[in-house]
């Protein structure tokens, strides 16, 4: 039995395991044990990275072995089917009080069920999020632990000499027990769709009604980015498109093929707030163009079908830019405005006690959703940790007042245009849902009752009522509802 050296392990040296590694060997303190199902793998990145000092295992008793008590192992695996082999192997060689974490995407779900039953043996089991991609996982992710508070004892300061930093703060947090970490990264990847989708919709919308070129609208999202749309994605953006094809010298976003695609995640959010009745209408309606964009027999049969023969008349091109920041900036606060909606709903459902604010912190570097106004969130549950609706505190508020009307306009361009923009679009006609001093819901309820006797309530009186609707019309209190 070798003797224990390594104050942490990582299992799975695909690239996110193997940069999160690296990560954690570069900081003062840590010894990293590595292991890898197929054990060359491990041995190679080894090689590869001499200057971490890895302890290569090539079992999971020796890598048990290797590890100093509490043993502490991030599982960095596919999710699902092998994260469930890797925790059993785990278990069979830990013991308790040792911490097992699993920073893959893993459905939260299945962290509950995974912690409950890894809980049995005394051993501790933490679903950590992991967010930032390769080079986040290399240089510092944001990371969104969940499990115990005793587990967080020993983790956290594992953890916070990885992540990001945001103005000198780690971008790591217990964010509740169980499941909460995962799912708070499963909202952060919902949030994450709607604002590509959104960034896709204002590039749409600048090149074939503003009738900007590619390296155009490279240079309004590059100017984009020096104000209060400032964020990772944005940045991104303006460098995607500057990329020229090295094949036919066009930009490169011009030969890739018009389908996207999906892991799972944002998928996740929309079924899980579907569950819990949370109204994530942008996130979905970027899950939704994902599928209508990747369905090429649906699209082929469609190409005939008749839309308006030019696009809408732009009287003056920089107002027009303009009024597409504006809808951006206005629909990505309802984005996130429904994902901590979200949030809200899980942690009641689920027991959690997430704070919100500690959250739009731990996202403001690492992440992919990093953005300027993450710290406005933060604010607005300092102010009011018990914020019903951001998108109604304050700042937000009147950042939507400002950009309302050049939402407006924006959206009536696009319809009138022919140009799809439903995440745009659904983010208005949830705004004016959710502000509507009365909504058509009461005809619904009036329908409901008429064929199902579903009942209702009234605006004047308390109590339940039904109407025998092809009768007298009296209205009786119902004793019974359907
Ligand atoms: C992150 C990303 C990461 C991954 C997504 C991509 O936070 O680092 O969200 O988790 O890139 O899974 O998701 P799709 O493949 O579904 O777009």
């Amino acid at each position: 039995m070798s003797e224990a050296q390594a104050n942490i392990g990582v299992v799975g040296m695909a690239v996110m395991g193997s940069n999160l590694a690296r990560n954690l060997a570069s900081r003062e303190g840590n010894t990293v044990a590595i292991f890898n199902r197929s054990t060359e793998k491990a041995h190679a990145v080894a090689e590869a990275h001499p200057e971490a000092g890895f302890i290569v295992a090539d079992t999971m008793q020796s890598f048990a072995d290797s590890l100093a008590k509490p043993r502490t192992a991030i599982i960095m695996v596919k999710a699902g089917g092998p994260t469930d082999a890797v925790i059993n192997q785990l278990v069979e060689v830990f013991e308790p009080g040792d911490i097992i974490v699993d920073g893959g995407n893993a459905l939260f779900t299945d962290t509950i069920r995974r912690e409950a039953a890894v809980r049995e043996t005394g051993i501790h089991f933490v679903g950590a999020g992991i967010s930032g991609g390769e080079e986040g996982a290399l240089n510092g992710p944001s990371i969104m632990p969940g499990g115990t508070e005793e587990s967080y004892k020993t983790l956290g300061p594992i953890l916070s000499s990885i992540a990001a930093v945001a103005e000198g703060e780690p971008c790591v947090t217990h964010v509740g027990t169980d499941g909460a970490g995962h799912f708070v990264k499963m909202i952060h990847n919902g949030i994450e769709y709607a604002d590509m989708q959104l960034i896709a919709e204002a590039y749409d919308l600048l090149r074939n009604v503003a009738g900007l070129s590619v390296e155009e609208i490279a240079d309004v999202f590059t100017e984009w980015n020096k104000g209060e749309l400032e964020s990772y994605l944005i940045e991104i953006t303006a460098e995607v498109l500057r990329q020229k094809d090295a094949d036919t010298g066009k930009p490169l976003v011009d030969v890739i093929l018009d389908a996207a695609g999906s892991k799972g995640t944002g998928v996740w959010t929309v079924q899980t707030a579907l569950g819990l009745g949370v109204p994530v209408s942008g996130i979905a309606e970027a899950v939704f163009a994902r599928a209508v964009s990747s369905k090429p027999a649906q699209r082929a049969a469609a190409t005939d079908l008749p839309g308006p023969s030019s696009v809408a008349a732009i009287e003056d091109k920089a107002a027009f830019i303009e009024d597409v920041r504006q809808a951006l900036y206005a629909s990505k606060i309802i984005a996130y405005s429904q994902g901590f909606d979200a949030i809200i709903e899980g942690a009641k459902e689920y027991n959690w006690d997430i704070k919100k604010g500690e959250v739009a912190r731990i996202w403001r570097a690492g992440c992919i959703i990093r953005a300027q106004f993450l710290n406005r969130i933060t604010e607005a549950y300092a102010a009011d940790p018990d914020l019903v609706l951001l998108v109604a505190a304050p700042y937000f508020k009147d950042a939507v007042t400002k950009a309302e009307g050049a939402w407006r306009r924006v959206a009536i361009k696009a319809i009138e245009s022919g140009i799809p923009s439903p995440a745009f679009s659904s983010s208005l006609a949830y705004y004016d849902g959710v502000r509507a001093d009365r909504l058509p819901a009461a005809l619904v309820q009036g329908q409901r009752d008429f064929f199902g006797a579903h009942t209702y309530k009234r605006i004047d009186k308390e109590g339940t009522f039904h109407t025998q609707w092809s009768g007298d019309r009296t209205e009786i209190t119902a004793e019974d509802t359907h």
